[in-house]
C-alpha cells in the first residue's frame, strides 16, 4: 500500500496549551514511603501496625461500617524492627501508647535492657541506600537509667560501617540530632545499640541521605526527582487517585495532619495495602511542584470515600467541614501571610504562595451523590478563588465546570483506537485526561504498550483544543511493592529506570509544538494497525510525530505544503528488538530513544519501524 504524509502547516487545527503534559503522582506502590521521599527508617514513628482509621478488625480482616473488607495483618506490632540481644543478656522491646510526647502520635518503641547488650536494627524500606554523601537524622527519646546510646550503619555480620554516639538521654523526651559518614556497602541496616541495664522510650527516629533534590531537609530522592525533572512537567496532579478518598472518612486525606514538624505528623493507613508517615505532605507536594517548575493540580476529598470500595459519604454539616478544609488548602498555597493558612506556610517556611492553579474536586467520584457534592464545593471555590480552575470528576448535569476529568486503562489495540476520541469533541468543555495507560497483557510495561500510549497522544496533541491537560498514571513503583501492574517509572532503593512508555512521555513533552497543523495519513489506520501523525511549529521548527502500531516496519512518503524546510531533519527515534521489549533495573535504557540527522525534505520515503515512534525536526526555511 502507498502511504503518504500530508502536511499544510498553514492550517493551524489546534493551539496546545504549553503545560499540557503533566504528572500524576499517587502514594501507591511505596511511590513516595520508601521511595520518592527521602526517609530511610521504615515505622519512624511505631506506627505501622495501627489498624486504618475508623475500622474494624476481626483477624486479619479490617471492615468498614459500610461492610468494605480490606486484608490487614496487625502482627507484627513493630514492622520494620527487629531486637537482638548479645549472648547471656536479656531485653525487650514493646510498642507502647503510655505517656506519649504528642497525644495525636501516641506509639513509641519501649525497650527494657536487663542484662547485656541490646541492638535494635531497622530494615530500611528493603534495605538501605549506598550513600557516599553521608546521613543526617535525629532520634526522640527519653530513659529510665540510659544516658547513652550509640546509632550506626552496620553489615549484615554485624560489622559497625559507620557510628555516632548519643548521650544526655533524660526522663524527658528530647530530640537528639545525629549524623554518619558515607557508606558503599549494600547490606546495610540502621541500628540503635544500648549497653547499660535500663528502659529506652523511642517516639521517632529519621535518617535522610545528606544529598536530596535541592538540598531539601526532609526531602526527596535525588534519582528519582531527576526522573520528574527530565519530563519536563507542566503540572503535577496530587495526592491521587483514590487516596484521596479513603476506605471511608476517616482515612480520607486530611491533608492539614501532613503539614508541621515531621515527628507531630500522626501519618495514616493508605489504601494501596501500607502506612504512610504523611511526612511528603501537603506542604512537600506544593514544593515539588514549584521545584520542578510546574503548577499544582490538588485533588480535594468532596465529601465521599471511594465508591469502588462502598464509599461512605458526608452528609449535612459534615459536606461543609469538607468544602472549608478545601478552601483552607487553597488559602495555604495562595493566601497571603496575613490569612491563617497563609501564616501557616510561612511558618513552615515558605512565605511566597505556591503555584497552585487546579483543584479538582473528588478523584473518580459519580452519581447524584457526587453531582450535588461538586456543585457546593464549585459555588464555595469559585466564589473565594475565581482564579482557580476546578475540575470536575465527570459531566455534571446543569452545573459549570472548567474542565473535566477523564480516565482511561486499556490494552493494546484497543488505545491506538481511541485516538481519535477527542476529534470532535466539544471545545467549550475542556479535558483533563487525568490517568491513562496501557496496562493489560503488557507485562510490567513494554514497547509495545508505549507505542499504543504514543497513538492516543498524537491523538490528544491534534484534539489539544480540547484535552488540555494529561497526565500517565501511576508514576512511580519500588519493584519489592508492585500494587498496580504497569507504572511509568520503576526503581529499588538504589536503581531507577522508567519504562519505554517514560521515553514517550518525555519525547512527547520535549516536543510540544505551540500550533498544531493539519497532517494526515491516507490510508493510515486500518483495525488499530497503521501510521498515527501529527504535526506542529515550534519557534522556527516543523515537529511531525508519527507513531507506527504495527508489526512490520511501514513507509510512507512525506508532502509538506504550507512551508518550505531544510532537507535535513533531526530525529528522535524510539524502537525495538520486539514488541515485549523493555527496560529493567539492570538495562535501564534497553529501549531508549536514539537521536541523529537524516536527508530528508518534502517528498522524501520514509520507512518507520515495527512498533515506534519517531519524531522528526525540519528547520523551516525563512
Ligand atoms: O492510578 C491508580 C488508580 O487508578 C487511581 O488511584 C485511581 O484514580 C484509578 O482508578
Amino acid at each position: 500500500m502507498q502511504r503518504k504524509i500530508k502536511i499544510d502547516a498553514s492550517k493551524v487545527i489546534a493551539t496546545p496549551n504549553p503545560r499540557m503534559w503533566g504528572l500524576f503522582f499517587e502514594e501507591i506502590n511505596h511511590a513516595g514511603e520508601g521511595g520518592l521521599y527521602a526517609e530511610l527508617i521504615r515505622n519512624r514513628n511505631f506506627s505501622e501496625s495501627n489498624i486504618p482509621e475508623g475500622t474494624i478488625i476481626s483477624g486479619t480482616t479490617v471492615l468498614t461500617v459500610t461492610g468494605h473488607k480490606e486484608t490487614f495483618n496487625p502482627e507484627p506490632p513493630l514492622p520494620g524492627w527487629k531486637l537482638h540481644v548479645s549472648p547471656g543478656g536479656d531485653a525487650v522491646m514493646s510498642k507502647i501508647t503510655d505517656n506519649p510526647r504528642n497525644p495525636n502520635c501516641p506509639e513509641q518503641l519501649r525497650l527494657s535492657v536487663i542484662g547485656g547488650k541490646a541492638t535494635l536494627y531497622n530494615s530500611g524500606f528493603w534495605g538501605f541506600s549506598v550513600c557516599k554523601s553521608g546521613y543526617r537524622g535525629f532520634v526522640i527519646a527519653r530513659s529510665n537509667g540510659i544516658g547513652e546510646i550509640t546509632v550506626g550503619l552496620a553489615r549484615s555480620s554485624g560489622a559497625v560501617l559507620t557510628s555516632a554516639k548519643i548521650s544526655g538521654i533524660t526522663d524527658t523526651f528530647a530530640k537528639f540530632p545525629f549524623e554518619l559518614d558515607g557508606i558503599t556497602a549494600t547490606d546495610a541496616r540502621f541500628f540503635i545499640a544500648v549497653d547499660s541495664p535500663g528502659t529506652l522510650y523511642l517516639d521517632f527516629v529519621s535518617m535522610f541521605p545528606k544529598d536530596t533534590y535541592k538540598g531539601r531537609e526532609n526531602g526527596l530522592r535525588r534519582d528519582l526527582a531527576e526522573m520528574l525533572e527530565g519530563l519536563k512537567p507542566g503540572f503535577v496532579r496530587f495526592p491521587g487517585g483514590c487516596v484521596v478518598e479513603g476506605i471511608n472518612m476517616q482515612n480520607a486525606y486530611h491533608w492539614k495532619k501532613t503539614i508541621g514538624p515531621i515527628e507531630d505528623r500522626p501519618g495514616h493507613w493508605g489504601l494501596w495495602g501500607y502506612r504512610w508517615s504523611d511526612g511528603m505532605g501537603y506542604h512537600e507536594y506544593l514544593q515539588l511542584c514549584e521545584d520542578l517548575g510546574a503548577e499544582a493540580l490538588y485533588v480535594c476529598n468532596c465529601g465521599m470515600s471511594c465508591q469502588y470500595r462502598r464509599g461512605e459519604f458526608a452528609h449535612g454539616d459534615d459536606i461543609d467541614v469538607w468544602v472549608e478544609d478545601a478552601l483552607d488548602a487553597i488559602e495555604y498555597a495562595l493566601g497571603d501571610t496575613s490569612t491563617k493558612w497563609g501564616a501557616e506556610r510561612a511558618k513552615n517556611g515558605h512565605p511566597e504562595p505556591f503555584p497552585l492553579k487546579y483543584v479538582e474536586i473528588g478523584n473518580e467520584n459519580w452519581g447524584e451523590e457526587y453531582f450535588k457534592r461538586y456543585r457546593k464545593f464549585y459555588e464555595a471555590i469559585k466564589a473565594k478563588w475565581p482564579q482557580v480552575i476546578l475540575i470536575a470528576d465527570c459531566r455534571v448535569p446543569d452545573a459549570p465546570m472548567d474542565m473535566v476529568d477523564d480516565h482511561y486503562y486499556t490494552a493494546p489495540p484497543a488505545m491506538p483506537l481511541m485516538y481519535n476520541k477527542y476529534e470532535n469533541a466539544p471545545k467549550d468543555l475542556p479535558v483533563y485526561v487525568g490517568e491513562y495507560a496501557c496496562n493489560a497483557d503488557v507485562g510490567y510495561g513494554n514497547l509495545i504498550s508505549a507505542i499504543s500510549e504514543a497513538c492516543f497522544m498524537v491523538g490528544m496533541e491534534r484534539a489539544a483544543d480540547v484535552v488540555r491537560m494529561a497526565s500517565y498514571a501511576p508514576l512511580f513503583c519500588h519493584v519489592n511493592d508492585r500494587k498496580w501492574p504497569v507504572n511509568l517509572i520503576n526503581f529499588d532503593r538504589d536503581h531507577v529506570f522508567g519504562l519505554p512508555s517514560y521515553f514517550v512521555q518525555k519525547m512527547f513533552a520535549e516536543s510540544l509544538p505551540e500550533r498544531v497543523v493539519y497532517a494526515d495519513c491516507e490510508n493510515a489506520v486500518q483495525n488499530g494497525d497503521g501510521l498515527y501523525v501529527t504535526a506542529g511549529i515550534k519557534g522556527d521548527s516543523l515537529i511531525l510525530k508519527v507513531a507506527c502500531y504495527s508489526a512490520k516496519d511501514l513507509t510512507a512518503t512525506l508532502e509538506i505544503d504550507g512551508v518550505k524546510t531544510e532537507c535535513t531533519a533531526d530525529v528522535a527515534l524510539l524502537s525495538g528488538d520486539s514488541p515485549e521489549a523493555t527496560n529493567s533495573l539492570l538495562y535501564p535504557e534497553e529501549v531508549s530513544p536514539a537521536y541523529y540527522t537524516i536527508d530528508c525534505g518534502c517528498g522524501s520515503e520514509l520507512t518507520f519501524p515495527a512498533y515506534s515512534l519517531t519524531i522528526l525536526t525540519f528547520k523551516i526555511k525563512k
